[in-house]
């Protein structure tokens, strides 16, 4: 489980990023992070693992705090959260099996991680994981010679590996074509119940968040304005969350059912934050 609270970045040149962001996510619920450029939404993530050192806030990762912790302890908590970026840093000249080991990194010790000897239950379970993700028939190709699509596979793979608590993900499918971006949206929302991971997805494309997700939050200007089921993302709260546009062609009927409907997450009743303070 992830819990955030009262989360505030001010970055030195600049406005704030964040304004006192409360947020929990439990175990096995995949949350929609959506909201307008510049709201927040990559600070907020950074700030989870501490890439970007929060201004004021408490974030915690089960019982252990994350703010606050030591080098050290931070280094292990780290171990506990899969990072996935849009343009995941693969590397090049590796192959995808030793790009998904290198997710093993931090928890293998240096001497073996310098000769690539990894221990063979590492490499049995990267192998299982590379299935699961669908590319075992992929394993030796270099990291250059993927498409787009099999490059995010593998960076969810390396997440996985990890065996994590959680994952953040940043704009998955922001460079992928329409059906590749369905395609990972829907494996993110199964590996995570497989698992019974939390996650934290990114992403601008509302429709394709309403389609895999149960649960959106919406950051707007580093507060958020919208939390609750994906379902209630109406023409009033995408208003709220990007302002004035047409949005009938967006916000999903209350009829219409989407053809690939999220994993049922037991949805909470729409809360319009801060709504009846403005
Ligand atoms: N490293 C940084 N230094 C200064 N300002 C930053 C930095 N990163 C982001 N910001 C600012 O913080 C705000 C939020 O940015 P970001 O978290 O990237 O939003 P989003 O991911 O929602 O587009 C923006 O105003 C952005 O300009
Ligand atoms: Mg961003």
């Amino acid at each position: 489980m992830l819990r955030i609270e009262g989360l505030q970045k001010q970055y030195r040149t600049g406005d704030a990023a964040l304004r006192g962001v409360d947020l929990v996510v439990p175990a096995g619920e995949v949350i929609g992070l959506i909201g307008p450029s510049g709201a927040g939404k990559s600070t907020l993530i950074r700030c989870v693992n501490r890439l970007v050192e929060p201004t004021a806030g408490r974030i915690f990762l089960g019982d252990d705090e994350v703010t606050g912790a030591s080098r050290r302890a931070l280094r292990r908590l780290r171990r506990r959260m899969g990072m996935i970026f849009q343009e995941f840093a693969l590397v090049e000249r590796l192959t995808v099996m030793e790009n998904v080991l290198a997710g093993r990194l931090g928890a293998v010790p240096f001497w073996r991680s310098l000769t690539r000897r990894f221990p063979p239950e590492d490499v049995r379970n990267a192998f299982a994981t590379l299935d699961r993700v669908g590319l075992l028939d992929h394993v030796d190709k270099r990291a250059d010679a993927l498409s787009g699509g099999q490059r995010q596979r593998v960076g969810i793979a390396r997440a996985l590996l990890q065996d994590p608590d959680l994952l953040l993900i940043d704009e998955p499918t922001a460079s992928l074509d329409p059906k590749t971006s369905r395609q990972i949206m829907r494996l993110i929302g199964e590996v995570c119940a497989e698992r019974r991971l939390a996650a934290v997805v990114n992403i601008h494309d509302v429709a394709l968040a309403q389609m895999f997700l149960g649960r959106i939050v919406g950051l707007k200007a580093g507060e958020v304005v919208y939390d609750g089921p994906s379902a209630g993302l109406d023409a009033t709260v995408l208003t709220r969350i990007y302002g004035e546009e047409d949005w009938t062609r967006t916000a999903r009927s209350a009829d219409g059912e989407p053809d690939d409907a999220a994993p049922a997450a037991p949805a909470p009743a729409p809360r319009l934050l801060r709504a009846a303070a403005e």
